[in-house]
């Protein structure tokens, strides 16, 4: 397979992607580093990555892309992108496909937890390793991956009651806004957050938005029918926290008042909520993984064994430091 064009097509491709392509063959590098450099196999070729990417259900996700990209460009590597829109048999056809183009390395952002055993086996069988990033998955076979970059989901969710609960002494009726169903963070966020909450803090109400702004603003129209005194909301991405304070606020609520609103990303949309008093807190999940992703893709193709995964560390910001932290974001 020929790849003939210059590193900025890779972020060309990225655009495409962002308006849902399903597989957008990115160009190549080799402009970019010679025989020798980072991207390059050691037998003077450069090195052809696949990245299965969920798709672009939030800004935190298309923040991970792009991460990606910039990363494969910085190094010399040439990258073919294939956006799944959400769905995983989009995405195992896109591993499948990046097989048979006889990638060097698969970066794989699963869109759910199970039923990635078959591809995986067939990955492994043509010797290509899978490095996973941002979500986990369920296999009884772990040599089926190389590595997982990712976020700590389940403490996520647990520094989000846990703040919910001081800040409420301990008393609240919460809808919670849930993530994909089957996904690795709506699973974790849940959990983590379940086992976090005082006997006075009641889950009145549980749904999925799908990780999307537009889920969550339904979602929360249609719960506000139903719950009208909820005191919390509990969203699983920034996202869906914001479609849900639009709801609250059209139907006459104070978001950020008589609504508290945690949810979790840390997105730059998040802080300018926080900053604006509509929005309480976020638990920030660092979607900037490519240097670390494609660190972990180099050592794999050397043959290397890497840890089974790396835990990229999460904090907690809310209202009082969304002004002062607002500068600093950088997706
Ligand atoms: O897997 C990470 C989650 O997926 C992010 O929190 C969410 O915004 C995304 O869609």
């Amino acid at each position: 397979m020929k790849h003939t064009s210059s590193p900025r097509r890779i972020l060309a491709a990225g655009a495409c992607a962002l308006a849902a392509l399903l597989l957008a063959g990115c160009g190549p590098s080799s402009e970019s580093s010679g025989p020798g450099g980072q991207g390059d196999s050691g037998q003077g070729k450069v090195l052809l990555i696949g990245f299965a990417q969920v798709g672009a259900e939030s800004a935190w996700r298309t923040a991970e892309t792009r991460s990606i990209m910039e990363e494969a460009v910085k190094r010399g590597l040439d990258l073919n992108f294939a956006d799944a829109q959400g769905k995983q048999e989009n995405q195992i056809k896109a591993v499948r496909l990046f097989i048979a183009q006889g990638v060097d390395a698969i970066i794989l952002a699963p869109v759910v937890e199970t039923g990635w055993e078959p591809v995986l086996q067939e990955a492994k069988r043509a010797g290509i390793p899978v490095v996973l990033v941002d979500r986990g998955i369920k296999v009884a076979d772990e040599s089926l991956f190389a590595t997982l970059i990712a976020s700590d989901f389940v403490a996520e969710g647990r520094m989000a009651a846990e703040w919910l609960a001081t800040k409420t002494g301990g008393t609240a009726s919460i809808v919670e806004l849930q993530g994909t169903p089957g996904a690795a963070p709506a699973i974790d966020r849940k959990k983590g957050f379940a086992d976090a909450l005082t006997s006075g803090m009641k889950i009145i109400a549980s749904q999925s938005g799908d990780f999307r702004r537009t889920g969550g603003k339904e979602v929360m129209e249609a719960l506000l029918k139903v719950h009208p005194n909820l005191t919390a909301v509990y969203a699983h991405n920034d996202d869906m926290a914001l479609g849900a304070i639009q709801a609250l606020e059209e139907a006459g609520k104070k978001p950020g008042t008589d609504v508290l609103v945690v949810s979790i990303d840390g997105v730059k949309d998040a802080f300018e909520a926080m900053v604006a008093g509509k929005l309480n807190g976020t638990v920030e999940c660092n979607p900037l993984l490519g240097p670390l992703a494609l660190d972990a893709v180099l050592k794999a193709v050397q043959g290397e064994t890497l840890p089974k995964r790396t835990i990229v560390p999460d904090r907690l910001f809310t209202m009082d430091m969304a002004a002062a932290e607002l500068p600093n974001r950088k997706y």
